[in-house]
This record gives C-alpha cells, structure tokens and sequence, in this order.
C-alpha cells in the first residue's frame, strides 16, 4: 500500500504545494489523471480565478484554462482590460475526472467530496497569493468557496464579502458558454459574462 505523503508540513510556500501536490492522495482522482493542475500566474495577483477542474488539454499540458474554456476565457479578459499574466487562475479540483469513451476522455463533473478534500489546496493558494478579488468560474468553484449550492443567475453581480477579507464574484464556467447550442443564446451569455468580469476590472486598482 502507497503511503499518504506527509504533504501538509514543509508547505512553506506556493512553490512547496505546488511540489507536493505531485503526491496528492485526498480523493482518488489522481489515479486516472496525467498529472495534477496547480494554479499559475503571480504570487502578488490581486484576482484569483477559480474554475471547476482541468478539462483534457489542461491534463496533459499540466496548466489551467488552456483548452477549448480557456480559450473563451482569455478572450473574454483581453476585450475587459484584464491581462492574464497579472491574475492567478486555478481550480477548484486539481485532477481531470473523466470517464473513457473510445478515444476521448468525456469530462465527469467532480462531487463535493472530491471538492471538499481539494479545498485543501485551493486554501493554500488563498494563503499564499491573499488574493483582494476571487472570481468562482461556475457552481462548481462558488460551492468550493461559500461551502453551499449557489444560483449562478442569482448570485452573479453582487459581490460577496468572504472570511478573510477577500471579496468573491460568482459568474459561469466560460464551458457553460460553449455548450450553448444556439448562436444568440450564446451571444447574450457571452455578454454577460463579459459584464461580470468588467465589474471585477473595475473592483481592481
Ligand atoms: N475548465 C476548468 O474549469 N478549468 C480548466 O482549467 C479548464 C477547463
């Protein structure tokens, strides 16, 4: 049998957990997965974008929001004014969760369970980079943070005042927009996630 890691002591700083994550065991998706996804960008971010899970790219590329969601992702933040390599992105599951289905790895929505026992790294990276603005990409993300099942469409636009001091913005997974099969219906979305992330530029100095 595989020992747990004794990952919780000398995690001195975010390049420690970022090591030591390599030897997660708190929930079993590291079985299947290529690798762990830990966060990037700087340490003194202001924001904090917190998405659900690496999706397939992210597995094998081992960074978050490089696949088809990071794509709406990064264009929807360069048209509001907010550079990337200035904002710290992770998520709220650090392992792909999949299921195979012949070549393809189909994306598993993780449960609270798996979210509960990553949260332990996801506080570690609030320690550490003591983000002013924290940005829940999605329900997923929004139940990490406030521990509770949350409306996206009643949430989104107030902000939320967490227990650090930190200030949370809720809006959608930039996937939920992709997988909005109607060309206006995606469009509205769009612009509505583009309307969230231009209070959060606003909210930054
Ligand atoms: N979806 C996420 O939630 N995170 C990623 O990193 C990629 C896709």
């Amino acid at each position: 049998a595989r020992e747990m890691p004794e990952e919780t002591h000398d995690i001195q700083s975010l390049s420690d957990a970022a090591e030591a994550i390599g030897g997660c065991r708190r929930c079993s998706l590291y079985e299947q997965a290529t690798q762990p996804v830990f966060g990037e960008g700087p340490q003194d971010a202001e924001v904090m974008f917190i998405g659900e899970q690496p999706g397939d790219q992210e597995d094998l590329a081992g960074r978050p929001f490089v696949g088809p969601a990071g794509q709406v992702f990064d264009e929807v933040i360069e048209k509001v004014g907010i550079d990337r390599s200035r904002v710290y992105v992770t998520n709220a599951v650090k392992h792909f969760k999949f299921v195979p289905r012949g070549k393809r790895r189909i994306h598993q929505r993780p449960d609270s369970g798996e979210i509960q026992a990553c949260k332990f790294w996801l506080n570690l990276e609030r320690e550490f980079v003591k983000p002013k603005i924290v940005v829940a990409l999605g329900a997923r993300a929004a139940q990490s943070l406030i521990g509770k099942a949350v409306s996206i469409s009643k949430m989104r636009g107030e902000p939320i005042e967490l227990e650090d001091g930190a200030v949370l913005y809720i809006t959608n997974h930039p996937s939920y927009l992709l997988r909005i099969p109607d060309v206006e219906g995606r469009a509205r979305e769009r612009a509505k996630f583009a309307a969230d992330l231009e209070l959060v530029r606003d909210h930054m100095a």
